[in-house]
């Protein structure tokens, strides 16, 4: 009897096991789960193994955070302005997620680091960009964060003429020439929510326009022999959504750079517009496009350079536009409890783990996993000791049990690097999804945590 060789034997076997395994649809992955939720379909089967596993595996209240869509995010910013502006810089605005493997993915994609303390100095120095691509924006500096960013070459955006002498003293006991800017406070309003509306007039940032202070803040710089003027900057505020204000912002600007350079003779190697851009925290929000900011904004840098005479760098540092939509916050239900007034959905986190909704009244899509029968008017409850601690008031919801899982969408911007331990509740744990894959990021603060660095003599 013919009895073939060993090849036609594992090639008759194996062949239609493989046809078979590629014919199959491929199960749903973790980011599939993710997409459902953000499309409110968390009772999608996707969606609830894509949590109720990643329950098991990290545990709650966690923050999820979709590689996917930070990268989605980052090429749709690059395109829209880099099809608009041949001369151009984008930094990530650091303070919105500092999780390095955040800022390192970020990094890919050519972005420098926008940072606003001697901390962040040290967490872009950790993942080692060089200083020329550091920003170090803060209007309260202390003297080692001065020294440090000078040290390491970065760009400092000098916010009063106090912090512009301090800069002098410190650059030269250091023998070296300080690279600085100044933050511009052009007294514009963009229309948004109050605490992150930076740019007006009566906010504490910046050098205003008004009364030519900005204007003598540079021309006191050029008299300085241990500072170099290469920058002019300015962020008018953050979850921006339409693109008037930047607009203005851009156009005062511009006749900034111009009365420098008539009146100074100063020639800027860039002019940052800040960051700020917004994204839609609501189902059926429109909030503008980058694309619809960069053709807005074009005319105007077009015109503006052209009686300048000469193009400098035009830089933007979001933080929020990258990171925000790609975050949820896994959170299980504690408990659920009807008052003579209300239904409360008692979850395991509160304002310690993600403080947006009470400081800012800023709203955050909520899903209950799961689940679509039984909608009715919910209040979602953290578990913080204080009555204001509400993630979300009077929202029609599946109705959860105890036990369930909700999620928060849009929660990867000022939520964990705003994180506290308050009321003694140690930090959530952080992983990045890249398809199927899950990788803990950030582990989760124990109980011992709480207890580091306290002495207690008494
Ligand atoms: C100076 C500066 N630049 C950039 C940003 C980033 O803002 P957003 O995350 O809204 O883009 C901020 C945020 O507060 C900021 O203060």
């Amino acid at each position: 009897m013919w009895n073939p060789p060993l090849f036609f034997k594992i090639a008759f076997f194996c062949l239609p096991m493989v046809w078979f395994s590629a014919s199959a649809s491929p199960l749903p992955t973790i980011h599939d789960g993710l997409v459902k939720a953000h499309q409110n379909e968390a009772f999608h089967p996707a969606a609830v193994a894509a949590f109720t596993r990643l329950q098991r595996e990290f545990g709650t209240p966690l923050y999820i955070y979709d590689r996917q869509i930070i990268d989605e995010q980052a090429e749709c910013l690059k395109e829209a302005f880099s099809s608009c502006f041949p001369k151009l810089h984008i930094f990530y605005a650091v303070k919105a997620n500092t999780n390095l493997s955040l800022i390192r993915l970020l990094r890919k994609h050519g972005f420098g680091a926008e940072v606003i303390s001697g901390g962040e100095i040290l967490t872009a120095r950790k993942l080692k960009v060089p200083g020329s691509e550091i920003m170090f924006t803060s209007s309260s500096k202390s003297p080692w964060e001065i020294e440090l960013a000078i040290k390491e070459g970065a760009v400092l955006n000098v916010d009063s003429l106090d912090e512009l002498n301090q800069v002098e003293v410190a650059a030269s006991r250091a023998r070296k020439t300080a690279r600085i800017s100044f933050r511009v406070n052009p007294g514009v309003d963009p229309h948004t929510i109050h605490q992150i509306n930076t740019g007006i007039s009566e906010s504490k940032f910046g050098l205003h326009l008004e009364n030519g202070i900005a204007f003598h803040a540079y021309s006191r710089a050029l008299k300085l022999p241990h500072v170099k003027i290469i920058g002019a900057h300015c962020h008018i505020g953050s979850q921006i959504t339409e693109p008037e204000g930047y607009r203005l912002t851009a156009e005062k600007m511009l006749e900034f750079a111009f009365e420098l350079k008539e009146k100074l003779g100063i020639r800027l190697e860039f002019i940052d517009l800040g960051g700020g851009i917004g994204i839609p925290y609501q189902d059926d929000q429109t909030v503008m496009t980058p694309m619809e900011l960069a053709q807005t904004l074009k005319p105007v840098w077009n015109q503006g350079i052209e009686r300048l005479g000469y193009e400098p760098t035009l830089w933007i540092e979001p933080g929020r536009f990258f990171v925000a939509p790609a975050g949820f916050l896994l959170t299980r239900v504690n408990s659920v409890k009807t008052t003579p007034v209300k239904t409360f959905v008692n979850i395991d986190a509160g304002f310690n783990t993600l403080v947006r909704p009470v400081m800012y009244q800023a709203y955050h899509r909520v899903r209950v996993v799961g689940r679509r029968e039984n909608v009715v008017k919910l209040d979602i409850a953290g578990d913080v000791c204080e009555t204001g601690d509400i993630f979300a008031a009077d929202r029609m919801l599946p109705k959860p049990r105890a036990d369930d899982l909700v999620v928060i969408l849009d929660a990867g911007a000022y939520g964990f690097s705003m994180a506290s331990e308050y009321n003694a509740r140690p930090l959530p744990a952080e992983v990045l999804v890249n398809g199927d894959e899950v990788t803990v990021i950030r582990k989760r603060g124990s109980n011992e945590d709480l207890f580091r660095n306290q002495l207690a003599p008494y």
